[in-house]
């Protein structure tokens, strides 16, 4: 049977974003470094979802670490509070799991108190056991224009810090556009979640970032009630909802000494710095960096591709 590395060599290739020979490979339909899509397809043949797991899914710089804060201070809220979360000493990534790195090989390394884990794994693409268990999915979604500034910025910042160096913002922006972004096109991630969560609303919450950002306690509340761990009316009035939405504001997790110094997957190739998962968190930075045109053409593509289907962004 040929290995996982033998059946990528054969797929369709383009450039990456930056000067490194890190090319992009389309598999199953989404675009995606090599590395992420041999753990996808380890993930694919052994993943065994439980009915307790809650999946936190996303398409890159969406909104993940936020959503995998909030999602870990709901369900770890018994046995932790805002003074002593783990997410006060640790970036979020570090707290949920990632599947198609951390649980690629295996199911059983798993924390069996922490029923969270994270992918950016495309709807269709997802391992057939989390389709199929009764675990709750979470998908955050967020406008594009804002998504490709933030992707543009992460990548550029990640570069800097490995010796390489982006492609110029035009030639990035010409590849998100023809949908070559890791795990894009990302107009096909969002609709595969929003297409499911229409089918199957017990089972899939879908978020906007925006959404959230304008009313983080209402959405927390929902992700809560959503995921099985509601508030009650003693916590509600406690404050818990409030505690939690400011221990995970942008404000609070990007100046903690963790997060200004700290590394996550130290020690491997794929280390990056923890500050670098946070940049501005604001609506619309898009406008600082798009020229009129770019924003318009972006708006097109969103328009054509999101046609019929009920949702905008
Ligand atoms: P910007 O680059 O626009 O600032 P992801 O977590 O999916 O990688 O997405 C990263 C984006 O989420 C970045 O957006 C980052 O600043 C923002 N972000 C990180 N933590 C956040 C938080 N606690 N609240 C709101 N936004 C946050």
């Amino acid at each position: 049977m040929a290995s996982f590395k033998e059946i990528i060599s054969t797929l369709p290739r383009r450039k990456g974003w930056t000067d490194s020979n890190n090319d992009l490979f389309l598999y199953q339909g989404f675009w995606c470094y090599s590395f992420f899509i041999e753990g996808v397809m380890s993930a694919q043949q052994n993943f065994q979802s439980q009915p307790s797991d809650i999946v936190i899914c996303s398409a890159p710089k969406t909104g993940t670490t936020w959503l995998k804060s909030l999602t870990f201070a709901i369900v770890t809220r018994t046995t932790f509070d805002d003074s002593t979360s783990p997410l006060l000493a640790n970036l979020s990534h570090d707290c949920v799991p990632f599947l198609e790195v951390d649980l690629a090989q295996s199911s059983t390394n798993r924390d069996p108190k922490n029923p969270l884990l994270a992918t950016h794994v495309p709807y269709s693409s997802l391992p057939r056991s989390i389709i199929d268990s009764s675990c709750k999915i979470v998908y955050i979604c967020r406008n594009p224009k804002d998504s490709f500034v933030s992707f543009y910025h992460f990548i550029a910042r990640l570069s800097a810090s490995k010796d390489m160096k982006p492609v110029a913002l035009e030639e990035a922006f010409e590849l998100y556009c023809q949908g070559v972004s890791n795990y894009g096109p990302y107009w096909d991630h969002v609709l595969g979640f929003w297409k499911a969560s229409l089918d199957r609303p017990d089972k899939i919450l879908f978020l906007k970032y925006e959404e959230m950002i304008e009313d983080t306690i209402l959405y927390v509340k929902k992700l809560a009630d959503f995921i099985g761990y509601p508030f009650s009316s003693e916590e509600i009035k406690k404050g818990s909802i409030d505690k939690i939405v400011s221990m995970c504001s942008f404000e609070n997790l990007s100046n903690l000494e963790v997060n200004k110094s700290g590394k996550h997957r130290e020690g491997t190739p794929g280390v990056i710095e923890n500050k670098i998962y946070f940049r501005k968190g604001k609506v619309g930075d898009w406008e600082n960096y798009l020229t009129p045109e770019m924003a318009a053409q972006l708006d097109s593509i969103t328009l054509q591709k999101l046609n019929g289907s009920g949702l905008t962004l």
